[in-house]
């Protein structure tokens, strides 16, 4: 097939931080001495004591430790304002978009530091010192925005918890952090519906059982009233008429703990990914200011929730330590209208707009008119992030959304990542739709093979990282031996991603999907196991196998396969009640896409599910089911193909 190549539009060349040459001297810099390279990068933020121990990482196999920037200084609140106040106090840090059109409102530099620190001083008073866990469970208000900047600012480690997670994942949070203050709203709005964020804390609560859980902050935004416990539940408004909008902030070693944000692995419970301040930092601001090309005065909007980590690095930290103007969004692409995101960049003059695949899948389907009515011509950039882009979504995208002149950063990274390791920069590299490119800087990607053996030139195999930078996670908070197992014992010595990946005769990368048991549904990431076990948890479900299969719009689909009591039978409203039990059991991102009864799993003489079969069946590929006959029974595998559940 032909190879479509979009050559660096020529005022890119001019405009752009770097161009093709200076990528790549930088990069070559950056791999041949990182620790010169990084020790001037890490004057980007602003240190109360400068670093002079730079990199000190270890990929094992003995032991796994990774330490950046070990004996600086600093304070990420103190980076993300105060060190801008006396240069642009009065310039808009965030500008929010409501959920109703009519609206929205603009904070300033000045305004961000009085409201962080009021939040601040709140949690101040009620005991949160440095290294305790605050959980946030928030709409996408400015108030969200505030707590996690107030976290950092008194060295507590944030764990926002994304406001679509039922009261079981909310509470499971709690527990593994074990945090005794939490941030939440009475109430989120998303497409003119409310989500029952208070109920929710109240019901996870009731579960976390008494004397963890002291106090529940809870910011008013719809107004409805709520259950509050006297003693432990307090309005934000009424608790911040009572404190100063001055706050000191903590002097933070750069290894110490920013956040956890929980995210779902091929095992077991969601991880709680920890990442650190210094290092962190300065890869969010970097990566904010090269791959998006960002230059002062820009207006920037990323579509993330800040309950997953492109809301954490690229609406708020990255941003934010630039001094940018970020836009937070609190609806949704679809409501009131399916304009609404090219209308929203109208309305604020957005010049960079980063969002999802699947957003703009589901966008596509409405054609071009909704698109076409807007004006859009403050774009200048667009970016990509959280699931693999198909090639027709890259040009729709492009060609509809950007009238052909805006290039497209297809930005790959992880939670795991903290910010973005391989993605175009707009005035360098030519795209290729469909491959998020080239590594950014410090970054060594790799193809091996399932042996582990180094791939060279063009190859296909599974994606790894061979050394460390700055950004990356330092453990699984609470369980450092999980983070060495998950990361570092299927090729010893490097970081495995999970991924997928080809490198093409030109370097370029191109991420084909998830080689372990986690699925991406919507950009959201899934772990198979964890949908199963919410479904044997249903009295009437024996068994389940979950597999993810193409979905038009969401990428992926969740694909249930359920063998069910004896005695019970299959019935359409049984199917139903099982998909609402999965929502109600984590939340509506796991709510099973197709359920498929099933009397009987493919299962090898030792009992083992064999998924492979059940992915190529979920995946409409019946001649490839390859070798069946280590089944114990392979009679299952004709049920299984003559009951498949057919919808895209
Ligand atoms: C997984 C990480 C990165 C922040 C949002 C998701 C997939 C992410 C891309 C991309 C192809 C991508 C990978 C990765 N992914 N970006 N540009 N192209 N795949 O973070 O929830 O930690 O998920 O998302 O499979 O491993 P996450």
């Amino acid at each position: 097939m032909e190879e479509k190549i979009y050559d660096v539009p020529s005022e890119w060349t001019h405009r752009a931080y770097l161009d093709e040459a200076g990528y790549r001297a930088k990069y070559e810099a950056s791999i041949k001495d990182p620790e010169a390279f990084w020790a001037e990068e890490a004057k980007r933020i602003h240190w109360f004591k400068a670093p002079t121990r730079i990199k000190n990482t270890n990929f094992g196999p003995e032991t796994v430790s990774i330490r950046w920037f070990e004996d600086g200084v600093t304070n990420v609140a103190y980076n993300c304002i105060d060190r801008h106040l006396h240069t642009r106090g009065d310039q808009v840090a965030i500008i929010w978009e409501g959920d109703d059109p009519s609206e929205s409102k603009k904070i300033t530099y000045r305004e961000l530091a009085a409201e962080v620190n009021r939040m601040a001083n709140i949690m101040r008073n009620r005991g949160v010192e440095k290294g305790d866990r605050v959980t946030i469970y928030m709409p996408m208000i400015p108030e969200a925005a505030y707590a996690m900047l107030a976290c950092a600012r008194l060295g507590a480690i944030h764990s926002v918890v994304f406001g679509g997670f039922s009261p079981d994942s909310l509470a499971s949070r709690i527990q593994d952090a074990k945090s005794a203050f939490i941030i939440t709203a009475d109430e989120g709005l998303r497409g003119g519906r409310k989500v029952p964020l208070k109920v929710n804390v109240d019901a996870a609560l009731e579960r976390v059982g008494a004397g963890v859980v002291d106090h529940v902050l809870v910011v008013r935004r719809t107004g409805s009233s709520v259950n509050m416990l006297p003693g432990r539940d307090v309005y934000y408004d009424e608790a911040a008429a009572q404190v100063s909008d001055e706050c000191p902030y903590e002097e933070m070693n750069a290894e110490d703990p920013l956040f956890i944000l929980y995210t779902s692995g091929s095992t077991g419970t969601p991880k709680g990914v920890l990442h650190t301040t210094g290092g962190y930092l300065v890869h969010a601001a970097m990566t904010h200011q090269y791959v998006f090309d960002y230059h002062d005065g820009d207006i920037y909007w990323c579509t993330a929730d800040v309950g997953w980590v492109t809301g954490h690095s690229y609406i708020l930290y990255g941003p934010l330590a630039n001094g940018a103007t970020t836009l937070m969004f609190e609806g949704v692409p679809t409501y009131p209208s399916i304009s609404r995101f090219w209308e929203v960049i109208d309305k604020h003059g957005v010049n960079i707009f980063y969002t999802a695949p699947t957003a703009i899948r589901s966008l596509m389907q409405a054609g071009e008119e909704p698109v076409k009515k807007t004006s859009r011509k403050s774009l200048r950039l667009l970016g990509s992030v959280g699931e693999p882009i198909n090639p027709e979504a890259w040009e729709w995208y492009h060609r509809v959304v950007g009238d052909s002149r805006c290039p497209i950063v297809d930005t790959w990274w992880q939670t795991e990542t903290g910010g973005i390791l391989i993605a175009p920069l707009p005035g360098a590299t030519k795209l290729k739709p469909g491959s998020a490119t080239k590594p950014f800087f410090g970054v060594q990607p790799q193809v091996v093979d399932a042996e582990g053996k180094v791939l060279e030139g063009a190859a296909e195999g599974n994606l790894v990282i061979a050394d460390s930078w700055p950004g990356q996670m330092r453990t699984v908070y609470g369980d450092h031996e999980r983070f060495v197992q998950t990361y570092f014992s299927t090729y010893p010595g490097k970081y495995f991603t999970g991924d997928g990946c080809r490198r093409d005769q030109d370097g370029y990368y191109w991420i084909t999907g998830r080689v372990d048991d986690v699925i991406n549904v919507s950009g959201h990431r899934m772990g198979t196991a964890e949908v199963e076990s919410a479904l044997v948890a249903h009295p009437k479900v024996s068994e389940a196998a979950v597999v993810g299969y193409p979905h038009d719009i969401k990428g992926q689909g969740i694909y249930a396969y359920v063998t069910l009591m004896a005695g019970e039978q299959p019935s359409e409203e049984l199917r139903k009640e099982l998909v609402a039990w999965v929502r109600k059991e984590i939340g509506p991102i796991a709510s099973p896409d197709l359920i498929q009864f099933a009397p009987g799993l493919p299962k090898t003489r030792s009992g083992k599910i064999m998924r492979r079969i059940l992915r190529k069946i979920a995946e409409d590929e019946f001649g490839s089911l390859g070798d069946t006959s280590t089944l114990a029974d392979p009679g299952v595998v004709d049920d299984l193909i003559t009951n498949r559940q057919n919808k895209r």
